[in-house]
């Protein structure tokens, strides 16, 4: 927990005045977007697009000033959580359930900054399982079309329900193990009719801040 809130706060000292701000989802995330809350109180020219119905929920409580995705031009800075990364930037996210609108919102960002505990820095992601957005119609054959791929495909529930993201869709869960080789698995499941979007962000942060119990490390992307 000490170690999400350290890179969170972290990640806040690189917003500056006139930002709009794409605003990541989760436990490392409420931070961050805290952080921000204080910024605007303190009375900071900033905006901000959410990546998920619960961020944006927390931005209005905060009185952070929100924007739609569809109403700007550009996206300053994007800071957001992550559920695993590897030495060459390569990460799974999605863990929340929100990859779809995170990548978006990342895509568009001129610089995205990833928060984490040290825990989520591993050699080789694959351990934790790769989300995938689906379309509702037609799942039940996308999930056929991935154990072909032998990647374990299960369909996330919550409370016993099948889980919906904040679109409507569902989420897979691929429990793909480890090596994971990437571009191929990108590949495959990119390429099947009725997937949305995967939680598999390749080299796509500018730089990452881990929160360890010495305090927070940040790693720049140097590609
Ligand atoms: C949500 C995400 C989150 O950023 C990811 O799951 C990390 O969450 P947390 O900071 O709670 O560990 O991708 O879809």
């Amino acid at each position: 927990m000490e170690q999400k809130r350290i890179a969170g706060q972290k990640a806040a000292e690189y917003i500056r005045d006139g930002m709009i701000l794409g605003l990541g989802t989760g436990s490392t995330a409420y931070y961050m977007i805290k952080e921000v809350g204080k910024l605007v109180q303190s009375g900071m020219n900033l905006k901000a697009v959410a990546t998920s119905k619960s961020t944006e929920s927390l931005a209005k409580e905060l009185y952070i000033p929100l924007v739609q995705i569809d109403e700007i031009n550009r996206i300053d800075l994007c800071i957001d959580g992550v559920d695993e990364i590897d030495k060459h930037f390569n990460a799974i996210k999605g863990g929340g359930g929100a990859l779809f609108r995170e990548k978006i919102v990342a895509d568009f960002a001129d610089e995205v900054i990833w928060i984490m505990h040290e825990s989520k820095l591993v050699d080789n992601i694959g351990a934790f399982p790769l989300p995938i957005e689906v379309l509702p119609y037609g799942h039940t054959q996308v999930i056929e079309k991935l154990k072909e791929y032998s990647f374990s495909p299960t369909i996330r529930r919550k409370g016993g329900n099948i889980f919906i993201t904040d679109n409507g869709n569902y989420i897979v869960d691929l429990h793909i193990g480890k090596p994971m080789d990437v571009n191929d698995i990108y590949n495959k499941v990119n390429g099947i009719i009725g997937v949305l979007e995967t939680g598999l962000f390749i080299n796509s942060c500018k730089r990452i801040i881990v929160g360890t119990d010495s305090g927070t490390k940040i790693i720049e992307n140097c590609d």
